[in-house]
């Protein structure tokens, strides 16, 4: 694992942002893996600013996004789709039959087909090659939340009563946060060949020392990056606050050949 310490989430976000243009540039049909969520809202800025001011080049590339809510109708303000058009598609030149995102209004009898759909398009787009991740205030990726199996795919979950809350200002009300969703499993995400998790402030830093410097366990979700070859941990200050080895990993990074720089 890598873990990258920067004064704020606008750095951080600048660095995320360069590791991802320099995938497309290298891989002009690269597959991402998106995440929703206010985290990776700088990071989408800047990709943004990326594609306007130096001509990044999203047209062969291919996405598919972490989760969806379920039962909310397709046109409902607080879809993930709804998320991705307004803080990235509509702004760059992703083709927009390459962009998938669970649907969030299936009838319960179609969702298991829907999933396994789900994965089998990822393989047939030759697998994510890198893999935006937030996290969430339990450790949770994606919506896999603490106790999601280490092996498990695409599936419906239930969500945890916190997680519904942290989600609530989205919605008219706290009561209109659905329970379920559809999220790709921690499997699924430990095959991207590439992952980059964003943390940032006070609320990430219990979650991301248990992540990094914990147990490998279930009941932090993203400790499964433990296992992942290529994992990078972008974080501010405050989100990385309560690792031990902060002077280790800052070392490592001013100690980076300029070769393996985005
Ligand atoms: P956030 O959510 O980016 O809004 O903090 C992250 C998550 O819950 O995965």
């Amino acid at each position: 694992m890598e873990v990258i310490i920067q004064p704020n989430p606008e750095a951080a976000s600048r660095l995320g942002a360069r590791y991802i243009a320099r995938l497309l540039r290298e891989k002009p049909h690269a597959v991402l893996g998106l995440a929703t969520g206010s985290t990776p809202l700088k990071l989408y800025a800047e990709l943004i600013r990326l594609h306007r001011e130096e001509g990044l080049d999203f047209s062969r590339a291919t996405t598919f996004n972490l989760d969806e809510y379920l039962d909310l109708p397709r046109d409902h303000a607080a879809t993930y789709r709804r998320f991705m058009e307004e803080n990235l598609f509509r702004h760059v030149n992703l083709r927009p039959e390459r962009t998938f995102i669970p649907q969030s209004d299936l009838p319960g009898e179609k969702v298991a087909a829907y999933c396994e759909a789900y994965e089998e398009e990822i393989r047939r787009a030759g697998g994510i090659d890198l893999q935006i991740l937030g996290i969430g205030g339990d450790g949770h990726i994606g919506f896999n939340e603490p106790s999601s199996s280490l092996a498990s795919r695409t599936r419906i979950k239930t969500l945890t009563a916190r997680t519904r809350s942290d989600n609530a200002p989205f919605f008219a009300s706290p009561a209109e946060v659905p329970h379920h969703v559809i999220t790709m499993g921690i499997g699924t995400i430990l095959e991207a060949r590439e992952v980059l998790l964003f943390a940032f402030g006070a609320g990430k830093a219990d979650a991301i020392a248990a992540s990094i410097e914990g147990p490998l366990t279930s009941f932090v979700p993203a400790s499964s990056l433990q296992l992942h070859r290529r994992a990078r941990f972008l974080l501010d200050e405050a989100a990385a606050a309560k690792l031990t080895r902060q002077d280790y990993y800052r070392w490592v990074f001013d100690q980076k050949p300029l070769w393996q720089n985005p």
